[in-house]
């Protein structure tokens, strides 16, 4: 890679030994992907998940290994707009769940030293929500493979996928290496699917992308024939798109900034593969993320990706003047900011009086041990990974019918 005198500078230690590591992980990374050289960063978003590898286990030192790369990170200014997504459970809320007191001090001390390195703690997964909203053509150091496509698909930004050391390197250094997606070239379709089929609620947004998660893997697709998606739509595409396979961008025609017709999406070339997504496969998607056994569930989890106004709101029409049925938990992850517009509108206490859980800034999955037998999801990315993680029998369902199943305690197929 081609680096400036400074940047060689730093990288020889110039400006101490952590920065010297710091631009080595980025010219590691971006010689092992064939970068020529760094371009300018001034958004990131770094994501911190300790509390969730003390409950799950990472290794050796998973803790001592994060704080100490954060207080190093602290000793230098983060440059531009920078926020973190430190997964842990809001601190009103330590009370409520069963969180080991470990993980309550050490999602304290990562908190602290996060501040003090000069990062806005969004403490979400979807920071497009509340308030890091990248414009067309900027460059970002984003982490969380949702937000990452969800960033590059709807925004118009552009990130690569990054790592926690990457987007913390890149936050105090101000450069990322210049590859995969940030160059035009890499941003051309290759694989067309056409949808066929329609939908109608997020969730189907979700069965889209999952199923074309599976077929891209690596590659960029671009989706002919949708609708006109709507914030939740895009929110649950994209996060299928990232955990059915690893794609780091997907076109949508007419929608995504760079993409006003399929043709401009695929460069004016023809599509190396095209498949279909009609009725079949979307049933089929569904099909490989219902596990369960019995039609009695016990937890609900919605917000995964963290929940928008408009779904708390819509949660809150449900259940209003309703109870969960006995033994039946539901968690509505969403960022502290959405919760307390919640709040302020009512819709909290709606959820609550009904028996359901606000639970910001994190997720079950993610940072606390979730005694969980059998749960419904509209959100396919949490089926896939809860299925995987605390093993647990999982139905994905439009919001509508796992409001229902909350009520009852007793999943039925609405489709
Ligand atoms: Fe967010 Fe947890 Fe889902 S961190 S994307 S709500 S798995």
């Amino acid at each position: 890679m081609n680096l400036t005198d400074e940047q060689q500078q730093i990288l020889c230690g110039a400006k101490g030994e952590f920065l010297a590591t710091c631009m080595r992980w980025l010219v590691e990374w971006g010689d092992a992907m064939g970068a020529q050289r760094l371009v300018p960063v001034a958004n990131t978003h770094a994501l911190v998940t300790v509390p969730g590898n003390l409950v799950y286990g990472a290794g050796d030192k998973p803790l001592e290994r994060s704080l100490d790369l954060l207080h190093a990170v602290c000793q230098h200014q983060v440059c531009g707009h920078c926020t973190t997504h430190i997964t842990f459970a809001h601190e009103e809320q330590y009370a409520e769940i069963d969180m080991p007191s470990e993980q309550v001090e050490a999602q304290q001390q990562v908190m602290q030293a996060a501040s003090e390195a000069g990062f806005l703690m969004t403490h979400t997964c979807a920071p497009y929500l509340v308030g890091n909203v990248p414009l067309k053509g900027e460059v970002c150091a984003w982490t969380e493979s949702s937000a990452v496509v969800y960033a590059n698909s709807i925004l118009g930004a552009r990130t690569t996928r990054h790592g926690t050391e990457s987007a913390l390197a890149a936050s105090i250094l101000g450069v990322v290496p210049e590859f995969g997606v940030l160059l035009d070239e890499n941003r051309l379709a290759t694989l067309q699917i056409d949808v066929t089929t329609p939908l109608r609620t997020p969730t189907d947004w979700g069965a889209l992308g999952y199923f074309t998660g599976r077929a891209a893997g690596l590659e960029v697709p671009v989706l002919h024939g949708t609708p006109q998606p709507t914030q939740e739509d895009a929110k649950q595409l994209c996060a299928a798109l990232a955990s059915g396979g690893g794609v780091t961008l997907c076109h949508i025609a007419a929608v995504t900034p760079e993409a006003p017709t399929l043709e401009q999406a695929l460069g004016g070339r023809h599509p190396q593969r095209q498949l279909t997504f009609g009725d079949q496969e979307r049933r089929a998607a569904y099909a490989e993320l219902r596990t369960h056994t019995d039609d009695c569930i016990d937890t609900v989890i919605l917000g995964c990706p963290h929940a928008s106004l408009h779904e708390v709101a819509e949660v809150a029409r449900h259940l209003k003047g309703k109870r969960l049925a006995p033994g039946v938990t539901m968690w509505v992850c969403l960022a502290y900011a959405t919760r307390a517009n919640a709040e302020r509108l009512g819709f909290a206490r709606t959820i609550i009086d009904a028996g359901g859980y606000l639970f910001c800034d994190t997720c079950p999955t993610n940072s606390m041990r979730l005694e969980a037998t059998r749960m419904v999801t509209p959100s396919f990315k949490q089926a896939h990974y809860a299925r995987g993680m605390i093993g647990v029998e999982v139905i994905v369902d439009n919001l509508r019918g796992c409001l229902a199943a909350a009520v009852s305690g007793r999943w039925h197929d609405g489709q």
